[in-house]
């Protein structure tokens, strides 16, 4: 079975001390992921270190970084490269979310330099996709998180795009309370893979899993992650409560 993944997104929340309380408390419900299931924690960066070795001793638990520089090292004051993520032990980061893409004005090809400086240190990116609200409404989504996926991925080798992770994230449902339905999911993941699959093979297509994200919670994330073609999450707010996680982790297929 294709990895199921219930990813948790803190952005720039908690203090060490919550974050460490909330890793205990969630790791303390002792929730056995199945061979094709995984938890990763995508946290500030002065607490990777910390997460790396909470999650250290539990099968298929990761921790992430939420982003990273688009160049490889130098004169980038207050910058975090790949390589010193690497160099701590990190295997997952986070890539182009929107709120990077907005408040960073991070651009396809910057994420394309940032995916491949990932691949170089044996990162897997958890590379973000998704459509602000007057595209949806204008009804051209699918081009564009087509587009999105074009410019920053398909410059990329089989072997390489095989390992990527996508999370399909509509910006109008982000710390909105509004969700997409699972029919808009299922529908939108399902184009996003048949891109990917005209690209690079429907056996390829198949082995990648594409999360959903915006406004997932304890209470529909069972009915979100049973669409075929939806295979986990990228969580913010909830994941900042323990027992919201837990039941968001518990709902993985
Ligand atoms: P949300 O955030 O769950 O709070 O909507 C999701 C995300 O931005 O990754």
């Amino acid at each position: 079975m294709r990895k199921q993944i219930a990813a948790a997104n803190w952005k720039m929340n908690l203090t060490y001390q919550q974050g460490e309380k909330l890793l205990d408390d969630i790791l303390d419900a002792k929730i056995g992921l199945a061979a094709h299931q995984h938890a990763i924690f995508a946290v500030p960066f002065p607490y990777l270190l910390m997460t790396r070795s909470e999650v250290e001793d539990a099968k298929n638990y990761h921790a992430a970084a939420q982003n990273c520089h688009h160049k490889k090292s130098g004169a980038y004051t207050g910058e975090v490269s790949v390589e010193m993520l690497h160099s701590i032990g990190v295997n997952y980061c986070v890539i182009g979310h929107s709120e990077r893409r907005e408040y960073s004005a991070e651009t396809n090809a910057m994420l394309a330099e940032k995916v491949n400086l990932c691949y170089d240190s044996h990162i897997v990116p958890i590379f973000c996709c998704g459509e602000p609200l007057a595209i949806r409404e204008a009804g051209t989504q699918n081009d564009f998180v087509a587009a999105q996926l074009k410019e920053s991925l398909f410059h990329l080798p089989t072997d390489k795009i095989k390992e990527i992770i996508i999370a399909y994230e509509p910006i109008w449902a982000i710390g909105t309370g509004k969700t997409a339905s699972t029919g808009q999911a299922q529908e939108i993941h399902q184009f996003l893979r048949s891109v990917i699959a005209a690209q690079y093979g429907e056996e390829n297509a198949n082995e990648i899993p594409i999360l959903y994200g915006g406004s997932v919670k304890a209470n529909n994330a069972k009915e979100l992650f049973s669409c075929p073609d939806v295979d986990g999450g990228l969580v913010g707010g909830a994941s900042l409560v323990a027992a919201d996680f837990i039941e968001i982790i518990k709902s993985l297929k």
